[in-house]
C-alpha cells in the first residue's frame, strides 16, 4: 500500500520534571497499562465506580461483536455527574465556565449558575414537547449557551446533534434530515475574524430544504437584527424569562446505554456519518482520560481551544472537564485576531494551567514568531496538548520551547469522533518523543496490522487497529448498523476496530500516526470527505464533474485541490473559478473551499466509472501513479 511511507522516529527523549511527576495521577504507566489490559473489565469497572450511578450496573461489558454495550442495567446521567453532584460540594461556587468573546466580552458561570441555567433551559425544551430520545439540532457558535443547550438536552434524555457553526446550508440540512430534528437552536450570528457569520439566515435556508423543523430558538449574540418567523421562531432570552423556565428540572435517570448525542463526521461517501454516543460509557471515558492525561486539579484553569461543534469540544471543553469539576475556558473567534498574541494574552489573563490546541494553530503562531508569546507571562502553564493531525517534530519543539518554556509536557492525543475519548496519548509522566502520540491509553488495546492482519514489527507502517472494545466508543452510526459494521469492522473481522489511519510503532512502543487510508482530508485539523466537497462543487451550474484531493500544506497540514470538468460550451475563467469556490462555501462551509481549482477536460476513472483520486494525487505530487491498468481516460 503506497500510503505506508516511512517516517523517521525521533530519537530525542523529553523527560518530565520532578514537579510534574510529583503531581501526576499516574506514577507507573507501564504497570497500570498491563493491568488495564490483562484485567480489562475489572479496570473499567473500577473506573466507572468513580462516577455516581442512580442504579449500579449488572454487567460491565455485554459484547456481541462488533456491537458492545457497557455497564448494562446501570442507570446514570452524564449531567448528574458533570453538574448536579458538584453543587452539593465546595465546587458549588467554583467557576465551571469562563467565556471570552471575540469582542472582548467576558462571562463567567459558577457550577451553581450553570446548573440553574441548564435546569431552566431543560424546562423550556420540555415546554416545547421535547422528550427522552428526541433529537435536538444545535447550530451555535462558541458561546456559553452551546454548553447550556447540550447539557439541558442530556439532562432530560434528549439527544443533541451539534452542527459546527462553520458549516453551511446543505451540511446543516443533511444533518437535520438525518436526525429528523423537530427543533433547532441557533443564534442571530457568530463573530469570526471581525466578521459576522449569518447563522440564522443559513438556518432559515436549511429549514426550507428540511421542513421537519417546527421550532427554532434563537440566541442573541451579534444583535444585528435578523428576520423572525412568528409562527416558528423564539428568542432564547425571552423564553428563559417566562414562568415555564423554572429553576428546577429533574435529571432523567437514563440507562447507561441510552443515547447522549449524535455528532456527524465525514467518511468515504458524501453522506456524513451520525456517530452515536451514550450516557454511561462516554462519561467514563471522557472523565478518566481528562483526569489522567491533563492531570486536572481543582485549582486548575483549563483551556481547550477547539470549537464545541467538534468532538474535541464535546469531550474536552464540556463533558470531560465538567465531569472532573474543573474550570473550563471557552474562547470565541479566530486565534490571531485582532492581534497575533490574542491567545497568549488570554493565557496570561486567566492564568491558564492546561492548554490544548491543534498543530495547525501552533503552526499559525510560529508564522508570527516567538516575539508574540514572549510578550506575555505564560508561567501558569503546566501541561500542553495537541490534537487533530500529526504534529511535525519541529512544530512540537517550537511549542515546547516558546509556549511551554521547556517545562510543560505536550500531550499529543490521538483519537477520533468515533472513539469519544483519547485512544493513544502520552500521560504527563511518560518521556516524550516529538511527533509521536505516545502509547495506548489505559484499557485500550491498540496495534498496527499489515494487510493480512498480522501485527507489524517495529518501524513498519500499517493499519491502526483497536483489538478490544472500550466504554466511550460509538455504539453505531445513527440508523445505519450496516454501515457501522462495514466501515469499521469488515477488514479484519468483527472484533477488530479499523481506525482508518496508518501508523507505525518504534522499538520503544511509541506510536506515530501517518495519515488516513480513506478519502478523508484533514484540513487544519477539520475532517472533510472528498465526496462531500465534490458534491458541493457540482451544485454549481457550470460544473459537470469534479474530483478533490488533499495536498500536503505547510500551515494547514493539508490543502484541498479540486479538478473540475466544465459543462460543454462553458468558458474557463478566473472569475468562474472564484465563483465555484464561493459556492462550496455557501453549500458546505468556508472550511471546505478548495485552495486550488484546476479545469481539466476529463478525470481518470476505473472501467466501472469510479474516479481515481489516487492517480490525480500521484500526478500532483510527481510520484509513481502505481498500477494504472484499470484506468480509462476519455
Ligand atoms: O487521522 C486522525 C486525525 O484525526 C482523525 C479523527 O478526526 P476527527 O474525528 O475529526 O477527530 C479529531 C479530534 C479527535 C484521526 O483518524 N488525528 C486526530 N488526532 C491526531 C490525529 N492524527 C495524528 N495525531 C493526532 N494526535
Amino acid at each position: 500500500m503506497d500510503t505506508f511511507d516511512t517516517l523517521t522516529s525521533e530519537k530525542e527523549l523529553f523527560s518530565p520534571s520532578k514537579e510534574i511527576i510529583k503531581n501526576s495521577y499516574i506514577e507507573d504507566y507501564d504497570k497500570l497499562y498491563q493491568y488495564s489490559i490483562n484485567e480489562n473489565e475489572k479496570f473499567w469497572d473500577e473506573t466507572a465506580r468513580q462516577l455516581d450511578w442512580f442504579k449500579h450496573y449488572d454487567k460491565v461489558l455485554d459484547y456481541n461483536p462488533p456491537f458492545a454495550k457497557w455497564f448494562t442495567g446501570g442507570k446514570i446521567n452524564i449531567v448528574h455527574n458533570a453538574l448536579d453532584r458538584h453543587i452539593h460540594t465546595f465546587r458549588k461556587n467554583k467557576l465551571a465556565i469562563i467565556w471570552e468573546g471575540e469582542d472582548g466580552k467576558e462571562r463567567t458561570y459558577t457550577y451553581f449558575a450553570l446548573y440553574r441555567q441548564v435546569n431552566k433551559f431543560a424546562n423550556v425544551l420540555k415546554s416545547f414537547g421535547v422528550k427522552k430520545g428526541d433529537r435536538v439540532t444545535i447550530y451555535l457558535p462558541n458561546i456559553p449557551e452551546i454548553a447550556i443547550c447540550m447539557l439541558a438536552c442530556a439532562k432530560i434524555g434528549a439527544i443533541h446533534s451539534v452542527v459546527y457553526a462553520g458549516f453551511s446550508v446543505d451540511a446543516l440540512k443533511d444533518r437535520i434530515l438525518d436526525a429528523k430534528s423537530k427543533i433547532l437552536i441557533t443564534s442571530d450570528g457568530a463573530y469570526r475574524g471581525g466578521k459576522i457569520i449569518e447563522l440564522k439566515k443559513i438556518a432559515d435556508e436549511a429549514i426550507k430544504k428540511a421542513p421537519v423543523v417546527q421550532t427554532v430558538i434563537v440566541v442573541k449574540r451579534t444583535e444585528h437584527g435578523v428576520s423572525m418567523d412568528s409562527s416558528r421562531d423564539f428568542y432564547y432570552d425571552e423564553l428563559m424569562k417566562l414562568p415555564i423556565a423554572s429553576s428546577y428540572c429533574k435529571t432523567e435517570e437514563t440507562d447507561a446505554e441510552d443515547p447522549l448525542f449524535i455528532l456527524y463526521t465525514s467518511g468515504t461517501t458524501g453522506q456524513p456519518k451520525g456517530i452515536l454516543h451514550v450516557h454511561g460509557g462516554y462519561a467514563v471515558g471522557t472523565y478518566i482520560s481528562s483526569k489522567y492525561v491533563f492531570d486536572i486539579k481543582d485549582s486548575d484553569t483549563y483551556w481547550c481551544a477547539a470549537d464545541p461543534g467538534w468532538i474535541t469540544g464535546h469531550s474536552y471543553i464540556i463533558y470531560g472537564p465538567l465531569l472532573n469539576g474543573a474550570t473550563s475556558l471557552m474562547v470565541e473567534g479566530a486565534p490571531f485576531y485582532p492581534y497575533p498574541d490574542r491567545w497568549w494574552k488570554i493565557i496570561e489573563k486567566h492564568g491558564v494551567n492546561i492548554f490544548y490546541t491543534s498543530p495547525t494553530a501552533v503552526r499559525g503562531a510560529m508564522r508570527y514568531g516567538e516575539a508574540w508569546p514572549n510578550r506575555h507571562n505564560l508561567s501558569s502553564l503546566r501541561i500542553l496538548g495537541s490534537v487533530g493531525e500529526p504534529i511535525n517534530p519541529e512544530v512540537w519543539k517550537w511549542y515546547y520551547k516558546h509556549i511551554g518554556k521547556e517545562h510543560c509536557p505536550i500531550m499529543d492525543t490521538w483519537w477520533q469522533t468515533e472513539s469519544g475519548a483519547f485512544l493513544i496519548t502520552p500521560v504527563p509522566t511518560m518521556p516524550l518523543k516529538p511527533g509521536s502520540c505516545g502509547k495506548p491509553f489505559l484499557g485500550i488495546d491498540a496495534d498496527i496490522f499489515d494487510e493480512n492482519g498480522n501485527s507489524c514489527e517495529s518501524e513498519k507502517g500499517g493499519y491502526l487497529v483497536i483489538k478490544k472494545p472500550w466504554p466511550s466508543m460509538m455504539r453505531t452510526i445513527y440508523n445505519d448498523d450496516k454501515r457501522y459494521e462495514e466501515t469499521y469492522f469488515s477488514k479484519f473481522g468483527k472484533n477488530i476496530y479499523l481506525a482508518g489511519d496508518t501508523a507505525k510503532r518504534d522499538i520503544d512502543g511509541y506510536f506515530y500516526v501517518m495519515g488516513r487510508i480513506d478519502d478523508v482530508i484533514k484540513v487544519s485539523g477539520y475532517r472533510l470527505g472528498t465526496a462531500e466537497i465534490e458534491s458541493a462543487i457540482i451544485t454549481h451550474a457550470a460544473v459537470a464533474e469534479s474530483a478533490a484531493i488533499g495536498k500536503p500544506h505547510e500551515l494547514k497540514g493539508n490543502s484541498i485541490k479540486a479538478f473540475v470538468v466544465l459543462k460543454p460550451g462553458i468558458e474557463k475563467s478566473d472569475s468562474l473559478m472564484e465563483d465555484i469556490r464561493n459556492n462550496v462555501g455557501t453549500h458546505l462551509g468556508p472550511i471546505a473551499k478548495p485552495d486550488e481549482i484546476e479545469f481539466v477536460d476529463s478525470l481518470p476513472k476505473t472501467r466501472s466509472g469510479k474516479i481515481m483520486r489516487r492517480v490525480l494525487k500521484a500526478r500532483e505530487m510527481g510520484i509513481s501513479e502505481g498500477d494504472l491498468s484499470t484506468i480509462e481516460e476519455d
